[in-house]
């Protein structure tokens, strides 16, 4: 097979397209797509500073990689956060890769270790805090994210979710019926109060083609799984919807615009007026409740390590 553009032995053929690209073009038809992603849902704005959540797995380092080509272009500023969840070895295998890939780059960056706000991911998992360790996991991320973001004042934190994990979110928020979720999952949320804006530039690139992105331009990323990984049932969903690609060449574009175009908008409007947002009252970060679920899980671990509590 032979590149579409310039008839050079291909490296990547792309069903859905069904065209062949060698290593460049792959890469530039990559990384527009990026770029035409960030500009369709209107992102970023030029001169933004962007903080980019690294933890060390393909995705975030290829968004952190991509944002970094993009960056001159789009006049971004980048930093990277990485948390170190203390997961056995997992943590620590990840947070080496993602300083690498920081240190590669030049960009400025900031290590968040769990550990120092009194607990980490095993230790919920040692004192059976919950079932849902992945749940918990998930809101101390999106809690240190948040705090960290604004304490470094970037104007949007982006994560690495791409096509595949965007579209299993959305069949699991239709087979449980959680369409107050739904109604605020899209590829960019705006900021209000302290919740800084969040975006999600490799929404519309589908999971494999960011693995081959990484080969051809030598990203080193963290291959180990969380040992947690294996409760999710996130990876039945993305098996199935890989197997309706398989058969439907482009299905996930158009389940995506279906979903952007026409469901979106309605449960946007219908829940828009109930997402009221409070204070934590212990630590002042956004809540639901009046107390948030990262300060409950702290104060529990606390108690049961301080033998206040027997779990
Ligand atoms: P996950 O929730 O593990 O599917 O990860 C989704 C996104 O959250 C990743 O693509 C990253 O952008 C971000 N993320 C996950 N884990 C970490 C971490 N330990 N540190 C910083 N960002 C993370
Ligand atoms: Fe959070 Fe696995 S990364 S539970
Ligand atoms: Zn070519
Ligand atoms: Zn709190």
């Amino acid at each position: 097979m032979i590149c579409k553009f310039c008839g050079k032995p291909a490296s990547i053929y792309i069903r859905y397209a069904n065209i062949a690209l060698c290593r460049e073009h792959f890469i530039q038809f990559f990384e527009k797509r990026v770029k035409r992603t960030i500009e369709r849902f209107k992102m970023i704005s030029p001169g933004e500073k962007i903080g980019v959540a690294v933890s060390g797995g393909k995705d975030s380092l290829t968004l952190l990689h991509v944002l970094y080509s993009l960056s001159k272009l789009m006049d971004l500023k980048l930093i990277g956060f990485t948390i170190n969840l203390g997961i056995r070895k997992y943590s620590e295998e990840c947070v080496k890769i993602a300083l690498e890939n920081f240190r590669k780059l030049k960009l400025e960056y900031r290590i968040i270790n769990l550990r120092d706000y009194g607990f980490t991911i095993d230790d919920i998992v040692q004192y059976k805090i919950s079932k849902r360790v992945c749940g918990i996991c998930g809101t101390v991320k999106r809690y240190i994210l948040n705090k960290v973001a604004r304490e470094e004042n970037v104007d949007r934190l982006a994560t690495g979710h791409n096509l595949d994990d965007f579209l299993q979110v959305i069949l699991q928020g239709y087979i449980h019926g959680d369409l107050k979720y739904l109604s605020k999952y899209f590829p960019v949320t705006p900021s209000r109060n302290k919740l800084i804006s969040r975006i999600k530039p490799l929404v519309f690139t589908p999971e494999e083609e960011i693995k081959k992105y990484t080969v051809i331009k030598g990203i080193n990323y963290c291959m180990k799984k969380c040992p947690y990984s294996f409760q999710a049932s996130s990876h039945t969903l993305k098996k199935a919807i890989l197997l309706i690609e398989e058969n439907h060449p482009g299905i996930r574009f158009s389940m995506f615009n279906t979903y952007i175009k026409k469901i979106y908008p309605l449960i946007n409007a219908k829940y828009s007026e109930e997402l009221e947002l409070s204070e934590c009252s212990r630590c002042g970060e956004p809540s639901g409740k009046n107390i948030c679920l990262f300060c409950r899980v702290k104060t529990r671990i606390k108690s049961i390590k301080s033998g206040t509590i027997i779990n």
